[in-house]
């Protein structure tokens, strides 16, 4: 199987990006898929789901900067051994400025990725809400790209700014990237705005909507305050049923 890179994507902020990317990395994880998380996001957030970053020496910004730093450095084995991470801290957020005018400051992390010959069945890729250097780096690295949108009012606002960057991306740099699907997210199935805009998303963007959406619940936004996955912090849960019918469809249209 060849590795499939997931890059989860939309510069809008707080649409269900970090949360996809965790609980769709430990999913996959589950289903005995060997997955590497990549935390693009300076915030960290994924990264402490899974791991200390403080324990790392090179974390994503050491890798991305440093031309000497390899990707085994980079990794950091989780409990689950199904699932590595390479972590993020604060200080990703002067990669931008280190990276810019590099010749090669789009290509870093695609580069970077080649050292691991095929070790992975997936890798998740969580980037920041701009389509900056960080976001170029994933999309350019990716094989496919997953769109988390909320399922609420002005929630398409922005996402032809996605798609131009995404078409830019695969004129050039990437012509393989995948537009894999559009998630949706913070569902609430009683409210008749989220069935309105539920609908908006699909009349919109067809056959490439996830069947699968993630409703809004009390247990997805509690766990990441306890650094879990909600496969362990509920494993019971809607939340949990529902990334791990996501990991499924994924793995379903990556074939
Ligand atoms: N399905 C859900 N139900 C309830 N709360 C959720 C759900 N998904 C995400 N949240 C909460 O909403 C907030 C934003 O989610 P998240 O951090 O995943 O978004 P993001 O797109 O990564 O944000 P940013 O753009 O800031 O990186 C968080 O507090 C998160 O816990
Ligand atoms: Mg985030």
């Amino acid at each position: 199987m060849r590795t499939s890179v997931i890059v989860v994507a939309n510069q809008k902020g707080g649409v269900g990006k970090t949360t996809t990317a965790i609980n769709l990395s430990a999913a996959l994880a589950q289903r005995s898929y060997k997955t590497l998380l990549i935390d693009l996001d300076p915030q960290g957030n994924a990264s402490l789901t899974f791991v200390d970053p403080r324990e790392q020496t090179h974390t994503i910004y050491e890798l991305l900067v440093d031309r000497d730093v390899t990707i085994q450095q980079a990794i950091q084995a989780s409990e689950n051994d199904k699932l590595d991470v390479i972590a993020a801290r604060i200080s990703l957020a002067n990669a931008d400025a280190k990276l810019i005018g590099e010749f090669d400051s789009y290509y870093r992390l695609k580069d970077k990725l080649e050292g691991l010959n095929g070790r992975y069945d997936f890798i998740v890729i969580d980037t920041p809400p701009t389509l900056g250097i960080l976001t170029v780096n994933a999309m350019v690295a990716g094989t496919h790209l997953v769109v988390p949108v909320q399922a609420s009012y002005f929630s398409l606002e922005g996402t032809a700014d996605l798609l131009d960057t995404y078409d830019r991306i695969r004129n050039r740099p990437n012509p393989n990237l995948v537009f894999l699907g559009v998630l949706i997210t913070l569902h609430d199935k009683r409210t008749i705005l989220s069935r309105e805009v539920t609908q908006e998303i699909r009349d919109k963007f067809t056959d490439k909507v996830f069947d699968t959406m993630i409703s809004k619940s009390v247990r997805l936004e509690e766990s990441p305050a306890h650094n879990q996955s909600i496969f362990t912090f509920a494993p019971r849960s809607t939340g949990a049923l529902e990334y791990y019918k996501l990991a499924q469809e994924v793995v379903d249209r990556v074939r």
